[in-house]
């Protein structure tokens, strides 16, 4: 099919004012489908769209229509003309709108039905929007003119006020008793431009939609934008880089036809040795094989409305929940998953709706479809909250005045990230600086330093004293203001690697003579001695020491034994 011959359109409509009827239709006029195939709405495949009423996922069709141009002067022209046409239905839901947008990224022109007696709607206008964004032509269907309120003048005039479109552009119909129907496809092919794409080009097409099919694995929906595709090409992803070499091609027709190829501005199917469906990102642009293109714009990221949790029923049911919560959000790209857990739950999801109905729509998706037996937890609906002490920044302010900080620079470096400068004594910051910083800011904050010059400042010789023996390895340089509870801390850690030994232990600390903390160690008790006779008790009870904790090594001062690991603790309160 030369791409002039080639119509993209979609249906879009308020919920509830027939397109999915309308569809039906014009699958039926085109042979398409048979007539009375006693499965209405054909489209609408799944089952909760079926009891629902509803049209969830959009979906397309490919169907022929022989067209004569009337009014033509040429005689070669009043011959009929195959055309290919592919229709897109569309959902009318609000919660849905993230499918029309999707869908409409294919076409190249909309239907805009509008119920002859509801006229103009919500979503009649949000749908209009998006097809006019996206610079579709849009021709007005006004339905159900059968219906005895019907009043298509009234809603003519308000299509013209709203929209701006041409009353005289608007057709009639009754999707139910047939009327009118015939000037919709013809009308389609001579008001609706043909794609824009081509077929010199290098391919590319964009990826419309996927959804996993048990026999042939991933099936992805595409629209050729450029070039063409065949049985057997090998096609990457621009987004993964991931190479594939498509197995099946074709086109909806309205089941999966394999014709081996896809031309410029046609939609259809590709199978592609994908394993698993994340390897299909709707919107993705896929390519031939060593070439290079530019991708495709792809589509505006979702919003997400509203949250619930998704766990098992039963807890040991989480990997077969994973896997059907993997396989729908393939088929459902809107939905946000992320892992979370939960005390009285165990393991499960935290999802992200575009709506209520779309959230109760995967629930029943999940059951039907994937045999998940879930607990959903109360909806919430996203907020942005500010913390009252200003989010971490109040205590990272804190700890660095603490430190002897001077703050240097407060920057935002956006709405939620703040870069802060200060000047801190680099003894400050040795030792236990970066720790803190992570537990007051639960580990968001990052840290680096540089050295900035020497400072004059306030500072003392702190010693800690054994017996009134110094410790040459435990004196510290330190502020003056925070000497003494420093030398409390010290004294009283210390205190705690000690054993006690025969004698009676003071240890103290000291600013030159002047003693700023004390503690003792009191001596052993008689009897505990008693083992220690004959011999060097020293000795003994290193040997003893060494007996019981292996390699632990002690360090001697005076008389006093201090376990190695007493340097390294002490180290952390200084
Ligand atoms: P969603 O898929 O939920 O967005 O709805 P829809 O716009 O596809 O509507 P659908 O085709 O499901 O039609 C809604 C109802 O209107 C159904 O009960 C149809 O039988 C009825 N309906 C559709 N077209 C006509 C019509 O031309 N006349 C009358 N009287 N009823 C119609």
């Amino acid at each position: 099919f030369p791409t002039e011959k080639i119509r993209n359109f979609s249906i879009i409509a308020h919920v509830d004012h027939g397109k999915s009827t309308l569809a039906d239709r014009l699958l039926e006029l085109t042979g398409t489908i048979k007539r009375g195939h006693g499965q209405p709405q054909y489209l609408d495949k799944l089952q909760v769209e079926r009891e629902r009423g509803i049209t969830v996922k959009a979906q397309t069709a490919t169907m022929f229509y022989d067209h004569k141009f009337q009014g033509a002067n040429d005689i070669d022209v009043q011959e009929p003309r195959r055309f290919l046409l592919n229709l897109i239905d569309t959902p009318g839901h609000v919660d849905f709108s993230y499918e029309v947008s999707r869908s409409l990224a294919a076409c190249q022109g909309a239907l805009l039905v509008v119920d002859a007696a509801q006229g103009v709607q919500a979503q009649t206008v949000a749908n209009f929007y998006l097809a006019f964004e996206s610079n579709l032509t849009i021709i007005p269907v006004i339905n159900k003119i059968d219906q005895p309120t019907a009043d298509p003048d009234r809603v003519k005039a308000q299509l013209k006020s709203m929209f701006d479109l041409d009353p005289n552009d608007a057709l009639l119909t009754s999707a139910k008793t047939g009327q009118g129907l015939e000037h919709v496809l013809p009308a389609v092919i001579e008001r609706m431009p043909p794609p824009p794409g081509n077929c010199n080009s290098p391919l590319r097409m964009l990826l419309l939609d996927s959804y996993y099919d048990e026999y042939k694995g991933v099936i992805c929906h595409v629209a050729v934008v450029d070039g063409t595709l065949r049985k057997g090409d090998k096609i990457s992803s621009a987004a993964t880089g991931q190479s594939y070499e498509v197995l099946d091609v074709g086109i909806m027709h309205p089941e999966l036809t394999p014709t081996g190829v896809l031309l410029t501005g046609q939609v259809g199917y590709v199978v592609s040795g994908m394993r698993s469906t994340k390897e299909a990102r709707v919107g993705d642009t896929l390519h031939q094989s060593r070439t290079i293109v530019e991708p495709l714009p792809g589509f505006k990221p979702v919003k997400h409305m509203v949250f619930s949790g998704v766990y098992p029923v039963d807890g040991s049911d989480f990997e077969a929940l994973n896997h059907a919560i993997e396989r729908l959000t393939c088929n459902d790209a809107s939905v946000s998953v992320t892992k979370e857990s939960s005390t009285a739950l165990g393991l499960g999801f935290r999802c992200g709706f575009l709506g209520l109905l779309h959230m109760d729509v995967f629930h029943q998706r999940l059951e039907q479809e994937y045999g998940a037996h879930v607990i959903s937890t109360v909806p919430t609906v996203p907020y942005i909250f500010e913390y009252s002490d200003g989010r971490y920044v109040g205590p990272v302010i804190t700890l660095c005045s603490e430190r002897r900080g001077e703050q240097l620079e407060y920057t935002f470096i956006d709405s939620q990230r703040v870069c802060m400068k200060y000047r801190l004594p680099l003894r400050e910051i040795v030792v236990d600086f970066y720790n803190e910083l992570k537990s007051i800011t639960s580990g968001y904050a990052s840290f680096d330093y540089e050295d900035s010059e020497y400072q004059a400042s306030d500072l003392v010789k702190l010693d800690l004293l054994l017996n009134g023996q110094p410790i040459d390895a435990m004196a510290a340089i330190v502020h003056t203001l925070k000497a003494q509870r420093l030398g409390r801390d010290l004294v009283e850690k210390l205190k705690k690697f000690i054993d006690r030994q025969m004698f009676e232990i003071t240890i103290q600390a000291a600013i030159g003579s002047k003693v700023v903390a004390r503690e003792t160690v009191s001596a052993m008790r008689k009897n505990v001695l008693a083992k220690c006779y004959g011999g060097d008790v020293t000795r003994k009870r290193k040997l003893l020491e060494k007996q019981k904790e292996g390699k632990k090594r002690m360090k001697r001062v005076g008389s006093v034994d201090i376990p190695q690991e007493a340097f390294h603790e002490l180290l952390k309160v200084s």
